[in-house]
């Protein structure tokens, strides 16, 4: 385990440990581990530095979350680098699904509960520039940045200007790390997904619900974000989420996002990585209205069913007649990964007047044409990320079903009322064929 030293000469063992990236990537062995922080926190000249020299390594696996264009995911690794992805997005995706790599399945809030026992032979990851004690910030990704500091045998950081110092449980000392690189590349940065008439009435549906006060996990996907626009109306409101996303600045300098009545953090939006524009970015720098902690905290189902009317927002890819979801792949191919949706399902599940909600578009457009995303048994192969003992709310552009306490008849019953209207009569038909109605 390492902590931070005080040393009043901090600036010299930065001088000390600081290496080229040429000479960081020279030192990685055949037949080890390197594990990276993951989303915006993957140190990207670092990567690039490492993987230039892939010809010259034996077997070494890249685990990470969500790495976003990196040339790991070529073909040229084969044999030299596996990818091995915690979360999938578009960065590795063709990649896995193709069998150059692999995907490791998880919730978050547990993921570093599961790296233990696994040797990590170098921790690698983007930190802010030192403040002036020598304190660097993990910055955008803080999930499991520390858990790679205290197990990693060499923790090496490239230190980015372009990074924000955010606060929280987000920092580590020059003191704790084994080199330092330095480059300032731009940060990468992820589009916001523009809402769209069906996201707005999903976000509609489901606005009814949300009382003021509310704690609020917003994820990933473009009716999250539908939702986000829409609570511009709210009043004291808080955020406890995982990700934190340009939508979360809306709200807070509207007003309607305050943490003026959480209860824990009070006045501060508490998350575990942000993804978003440089405005983001640059809005979160030595934010004190903002907190960002590891995920073994922010997505821990008991911290999450203590805040004040704990409300979920989550996306999935398809549900079928019993309330089972499955947000991470399409049939057995890995399309995402469950990330925290079972988490913050779990948490909100357990909070007194909490509520967890599933959105999905009641139809998917893919090569075969239309097809509805209510089904009546999920494709065979798909993986289930929300199990049907722990679903409470799916919500479509067609309305609001409410699943927990309700029998296998009342959950086909509602499911089909806010299906596609072109698919209600077939799915009426073979749920009746499954009695299940
Ligand atoms: N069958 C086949 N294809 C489907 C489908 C289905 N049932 N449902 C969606 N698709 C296709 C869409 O047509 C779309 O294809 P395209 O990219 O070619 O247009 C693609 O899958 C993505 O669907 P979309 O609904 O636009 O995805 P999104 O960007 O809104 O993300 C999830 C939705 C479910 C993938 C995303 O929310 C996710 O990863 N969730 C799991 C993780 C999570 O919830 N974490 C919580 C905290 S962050």
């Amino acid at each position: 385990m390492r902590y931070p030293r005080y040393i009043g000469n901090w600036k010299d063992e930065y001088r000390n440990k600081l290496r080229s990236m040429t000479e960081i990537a020279d030192m990685i062995q055949s037949n080890t581990r390197i594990f990276s922080a993951g989303w915006g926190g993957d140190p990207i000249a670092l990567i690039k530095a490492i993987s230039e020299r892939r010809e010259t390594l034996e077997n070494v696996e890249f685990c990470s979350n969500n790495s976003l264009g990196l040339p790991f995911n070529e073909p040229r690794n084969d044999g030299h680098l596996l990818n091995n992805q915690w979360f999938l997005g578009s960065g590795a995706r063709r990649e896995i699904q193709a069998g150059r790599g692999t995907y490791t399945p998880h919730h978050f809030g547990k993921q570093t509960r599961d790296m233990e026992g696994l040797e990590i032979d170098y921790g690698i990851m983007y930190v802010s520039p030192p403040d002036s004690h020598g304190f660097m910030s993990f910055g955008t990704m803080t999930a499991y940045s520390r858990y790679l500091v205290d197990h990693a045998k060499i923790v090496v950081v490239q230190v980015n200007e372009k990074m924000p110092f955010i606060y929280g449980d987000t920092l580590v000392h020059v003191s704790e790390v084994n080199y330092i690189c330095e480059g300032n590349e731009p940060l990468l940065t992820i589009p916001v997904i523009p809402t769209n008439e069906k996201s707005e009435a999903i976000a509609g549906f489901i606005d009814e619900f949300i009382e003021d006060g509310s704690t609020i996990q917003l994820g990933i996907g473009g009716i999250p974000n539908a939702v986000a626009k829409l609570l511009a109306h709210k009043h004291d409101l808080g955020i406890h989420s995982e990700m934190f996303t340009e939508s979360i600045i809306d709200l807070m300098e509207s007003g309607a996002v305050n943490n003026c009545q959480k209860s824990s953090h009070r006045y501060r939006s508490v998350a575990c990585f942000a993804g978003g524009s440089e405005r983001l970015y640059n809005w979160l720098n030595y934010n004190h209205f903002v907190e960002f902690y590891p995920v073994s905290y922010t997505n821990d189902p008991v911290v999450i069913a203590k805040q004040n009317k704990m409300v979920s927002i989550n996306a999935t890819l398809s549900v079928d007649l019993s309330g089972q979801a499955c947000s991470e792949s399409i049939g057995p191919k890995q399309y995402s990964g469950v990330g925290g949706q079972m988490d913050f399902n779990l948490g909100a599940g357990m909070c007194p007047d909490g509520k967890a909600f599933l959105v999905v578009n009641s139809t998917a457009k893919t090569k075969e044409g239309i097809v509805s995303t209510i089904v009546p048994t999920l494709e065979k192969g798909s993986f289930i990320s929300t199990t049907r003992n722990d679903v409470d709310f799916i919500v479509t552009e067609y309305g609001v079903a409410k699943m927990r306490g309700k029998s296998m008849r009342q959950r086909a019953e509602q499911l089909i009322s806010i299906a596609h209207p072109d698919f209600r009569a077939e799915l009426r038909k073979e749920a009746e064929k499954l009695f299940f109605i």
